[in-house]
């Protein structure tokens, strides 16, 4: 296996990528079944989202076992015989470790509830201040983040959904146990791991109310977070192994020791600054259109500062948490093509480990969904209640919905043209969008300009050329913001990229002449102009 510096990991979503026996619920046998595919990408590793034993409130981030495999996606043979032949297929798998929290289902957790003390000291329970909750924090779901046991007289803690217990991870049997569901997959020749929401599993020791805020800035990195990583990987044995943090409201700081070799914590992180530039005053549930200019500074700021700090970055547009970057960055009408591999470049050529979710690589688009009814995840049903009870119509909440829901990440794959894309021969889970018949695997192999095979090319690119995979970066000025330019350097050879996030023509001031090296139209362009949505690497 290469080094972690130019592989691709590509990230699947197992219950909507392909469903092996028609109940319409992806599985671990549909993966089995698709390797040859993903062999064919170039990626060198591939995250699987949570497959594990779960009440499935929050599509498997709900975990109850952490050692059983969900028999809706298969059993523990069929994990077993994924890893061997993804292994043969020169594929190392991640799994994903969800570990801030459990399953409200999770015996530990109902121990707990039975009043069992070594097991209350699993979580964090609380008694009432005051008659109402321990502190005011806000769930990542909505709502506030305690939840009361009448039978207990306690509160426990759940930053995200009600069905997710935060777990204690000040109680060191809690880490021993942690430590024992890495090893056993470890065991099972596992080649990574991906770590969900791993920034917020250190709690202060006093809990106390936000009067600015909704409670993060109290447990996001909070006091004991690298000691306990570190422990975790160390103890574990997995420092020289894939790892990936997901850091969530994270800060440059943090990461630079998150992901510093010399820190021995994790390979690499997820942050998601760059993924907020949408947000109307920082507000999810508030749209407005991109502010590139934010964009490109903190790219700038996140590349530039994770390379002079020695740590290095996970790459990303898109995952099973986010809209499809080519309907909320670029233009899936006019340019669908041209945007999508104009996104596809700019983050492609950064220092750091790109990661494609699964659909990126075809230009998978938003749900397009019309009814609150075609929606299935808990956040965006719990916002639709919310928004319409701040006064939004129901017509005004389903539009919010639509740009932002998870759900337009996680309709199924889309194989080929026929009725349900490939993806079942049953009833899917979630609604396929229309546009299958013409974005769709089947079609796009066929196709030598397709954006399949533009990705192809940029996976391949990581590997061939060590300037891309190893050397420097700096940001250019340009003299738009909605042009993004940067260089890559590694001794006397340069990369130039510049990239034009609008679906207009733009003068590119500065941009170099020189052999492209990649481009996503066909014919050569004029000096110093960009086509709308146009993205070119040159070697000068
Ligand atoms: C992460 C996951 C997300 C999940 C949450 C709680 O953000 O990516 O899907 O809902 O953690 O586990
Ligand atoms: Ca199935």
């Amino acid at each position: 296996m290469s080094s972690f510096r130019n592989s691709t990991v590509y990230q699947i979503y197992i219950k909507s990528y392909c469903d092996s026996n028609g109940d319409g619920i992806g599985d671990l046998n549909g993966i089995r079944s698709k390797l040859d595919y993903l062999q064919s990408l170039g990626i060198d590793y591939v995250w699987i989202t949570p497959f594990f034993k779960s009440p499935m409130n929050d599509n498997g981030y709900d975990i109850a076992d952490y050692f059983s495999v969900n028999p809706m996606f298969g059993t523990m043979d069929d994990a077993e015989a994924l890893i061997k032949e993804a292994n043969e297929h020169g594929i190392g798998l991640m799994f994903d470790m969800v570990f801030n929290h459990t399953s409200t289902d999770h015996e530990w957790f109902q121990k707990a509830l039975a009043g069992d003390p070594k097991y209350m000291d699993y979580y964090i329970f609380r008694d009432p201040v005051d008659g109402h909750a321990p502190t005011n924090w806000v769930s990542k779901f909505g709502g506030n983040a305690w939840e009361y046991v009448p039978a207990l007289g306690k509160y426990y803690l759940h930053l995200f959904d009600v069905s997710q217990a935060d777990l204690n991870w000040e109680n060191p049997a809690v880490r021993e146990e942690l430590k024992n569901v890495i090893r056993f997959w470890k065991e099972k020749g596992v080649r990574g791991f991906r770590f969900d929401v791993v920034n917020l599993i250190s709690k202060p020791d006093v809990l106390e109310d936000d009067f600015i805020g909704d409670g993060r800035r109290f447990y996001t990195d909070g006091p004991r977070i690298h000691q306990h990583i570190k422990e975790l990987v160390n103890d574990t044995g997995i420092a020289d192994m894939m790892t990936v943090g997901e850091m969530s409201s994270t800060s440059l700081d943090n990461c630079l020791r998150y992901a510093n070799p010399i820190e021995k914590e994790l390979k690499m992180v997820f942050s998601f600054h760059h993924l907020k530039v949408d947000y109307k005053g920082g507000e999810k549930w508030a749209l407005m259109d991109p502010d590139f200019k934010a964009l490109r500074d903190l790219f700038c700021k996140w590349q530039e500062g994770m390379q002079a700090g020695g740590a290095w970055n996970a790459l990303f547009w898109c995952n099973h948490d986010q809209p499809r970057a080519v309907s909320r960055f670029g233009d899936d009408r006019n340019y669908w093509k041209e945007s999508a591999k104009m996104l596809a470049v700019l983050i492609h050529m950064m220092r750091g480990t790109p990661y494609i979710y699964q659909g990126e690589e075809i230009g998978m688009t938003n749900a397009g969904y019309t009814s609150i009814d075609q929606y299935q995840d808990v956040e965006s049903t719990n916002y639709f209640s919310i928004l319409c009870g701040e006064g939004k119509t129901p017509e005004e909440a389903l539009h919010i919905i639509g740009e932002r829901s998870r759900d337009n990440g996680r309709t199924p794959m889309q194989w080929d043209s026929s009725e349900q894309a490939g993806f079942t021969t049953g009833t899917p889970w979630l609604s396929i969008p229309a546009n299958h018949t013409y974005i769709n695997v089947e079609t796009e192999e066929k196709d030598e300009d397709s954006i399949l095979a533009f990705y192809k090319k940029l996976v391949q690119l990581r590997k061939d050329m060590e300037i891309i995979a190893d050397g420097d970066i700096r940001f250019l000025e340009t003299c738009t913001p909605d042009v993004i330019a940067y260089e890559r350097t590694l001794g006397d050879e340069k990369l130039s990229v510049y990239c034009n996030l609008k679906g207009t023509e733009l003068a590119a001031d500065g941009m170099p002449e020189g052999e492209i090296l990649v481009c996503n139209y066909g014919q050569a362009g004029a000096k110093g102009v960009l086509r709308p949505f146009e993205a070119r690497v040159i070697k000068a």
